[in-house]
């Protein structure tokens, strides 16, 4: 039998969800919700079997849906993923999953106690450029990780209750989380604002993770150009994903550079050798995520899957970026990252 789902939130990214849960042969969208009645209207249109509720108590009420999604503006979340499971449902909760990490801890607990589950939308991690990026690192293809630099940036929608650190870096900090393992133990930021809002657009963290590997992200809503590329450098191989590609999102590089120390008491005499070996790109399947998770969402409902992005691994992403927002703050003092 089809899981009843519902969708909260129906602005730029809610239809998205809509269309998956309609398509999906796991799910019947049973409802839409949302304040703004005309776009409630307008997205309708298109799910006549969907009923329509400005309100969630209503839904809630009236739908007892299995599954709520809510893809409202962050503020939001915490308030209307509680209200959701005290209504009886799962939540699967947009990115980032809350303004706080106290609030994802209470969240958690929340459905703890009443024996439902919180899902995150960490997106990537359902494309095939990802999955072969993780199968790549983890296997150790590349020998050890050394360091990870991403970039992404573009003209972006200004989000009217958070900063460009918390609307992009956890499409960054979710894969970093899958890819890595582990979380930084710190971080720092540096920002700045270009807009009357206060709220910083263009942003750069660096994150220190134990073991020695760093990451550093430059993220923009004020670029000309859109980019979305990240490396992954490994002593053996480095990889390049580049999620604007249209067929060859992920490239595997022989290239690198080897040390040939001489004289560790004498530093100096180190033999750097430059290799430059083949380029490789793996096919990746083009399927859309939000289908494959979706249908992960469901399979953990059913009780025949582990969810591959669970609200523990959303509140992992908050605490990473509750750091950044506090060394923001401090103009780029490190900041420790609280542990879970
Ligand atoms: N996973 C992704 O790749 C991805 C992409 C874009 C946005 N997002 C996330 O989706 C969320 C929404 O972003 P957006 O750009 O679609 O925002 P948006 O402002 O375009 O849309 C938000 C919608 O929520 C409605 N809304 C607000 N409060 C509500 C409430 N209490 N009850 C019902 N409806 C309410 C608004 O009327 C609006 O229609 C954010 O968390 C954002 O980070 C995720």
């Amino acid at each position: 039998m089809k899981l009843k789902a519902a969708v909260v939130g129906l602005g730029y990214w809610g239809p998205n969800l809509a269309r998956n849960l309609a398509g999906s042969g796991d799910f019947a969208l049973a409802a839409l919700c949302d304040l703004d009645a005309a776009r409630l209207e307008r997205v309708g249109a298109h799910y006549p079997a969907a009923e329509r509720f400005t309100d969630l108590d209503a839904m809630l009420a009236r739908i007892k849906p299995d599954l709520v999604c809510i893809a409202t503006p962050v503020a939001s979340h915490h308030a209307l993923a509680a209200k959701a499971l005290q209504g009886g449902a799962h939540v699967f909760v947009e990115k980032p999953m809350t303004m706080t990490g106290a609030q994802s801890r209470e969240l958690l607990a929340l459905a703890e106690r009443l024996g439902r589950k919180v899902f995150v939308d960490h997106t990537f991690l359902f494309t095939g450029a990802v999955a072969e990026l993780n199968k790549q690192v983890t296997g150790g293809n590349i020998g050890e990780l050394l360091y990870i630099d991403s970039v992404r940036i573009n003209l972006g929608l200004f989000q009217p209750d958070v900063d460009v650190v918390w609307d992009l870096a956890p499409h960054d900090l979710s894969i970093l989380h899958h890819v890595v393992g582990v979380a930084p133990h710190s971080v720092r930021a540096m920002g700045s604002c270009h807009s009357p809002s206060g709220q910083a657009d263009v942003a750069y963290l660096h994150l220190d993770y134990p073991g020695g590997v760093s990451a550093h992200l430059h993220l923009s809503w004020l670029s000309p150009v859109k980019v979305r590329r990240m490396i992954f450098a490994g002593t053996k191989q480095s990889i390049i994903y580049d999620d604007l590609e249209a067929a060859e999102k992920v490239k595997i590089y022989d290239h690198g550079v080897d040390f040939d120390v001489k004289d560790l008491e004498e530093r100096r005499r180190v033999l750097v050798s430059y290799r430059k070996g083949d380029m490789r790109a793996p096919n990746v399947p083009a399927t859309e995520a939000l289908a494959v998770e979706l249908q992960n969402v469901a399979a953990v409902l059913r009780g025949q899957a582990n969810a591959r992005a669970s609200g523990v691994d959303g509140a992992a992403v908050v605490r990473v970026l509750e750091a950044a927002q506090r060394s923001l703050a401090q103009g780029g003092a490190l900041v420790p990252v609280e542990s879970a």
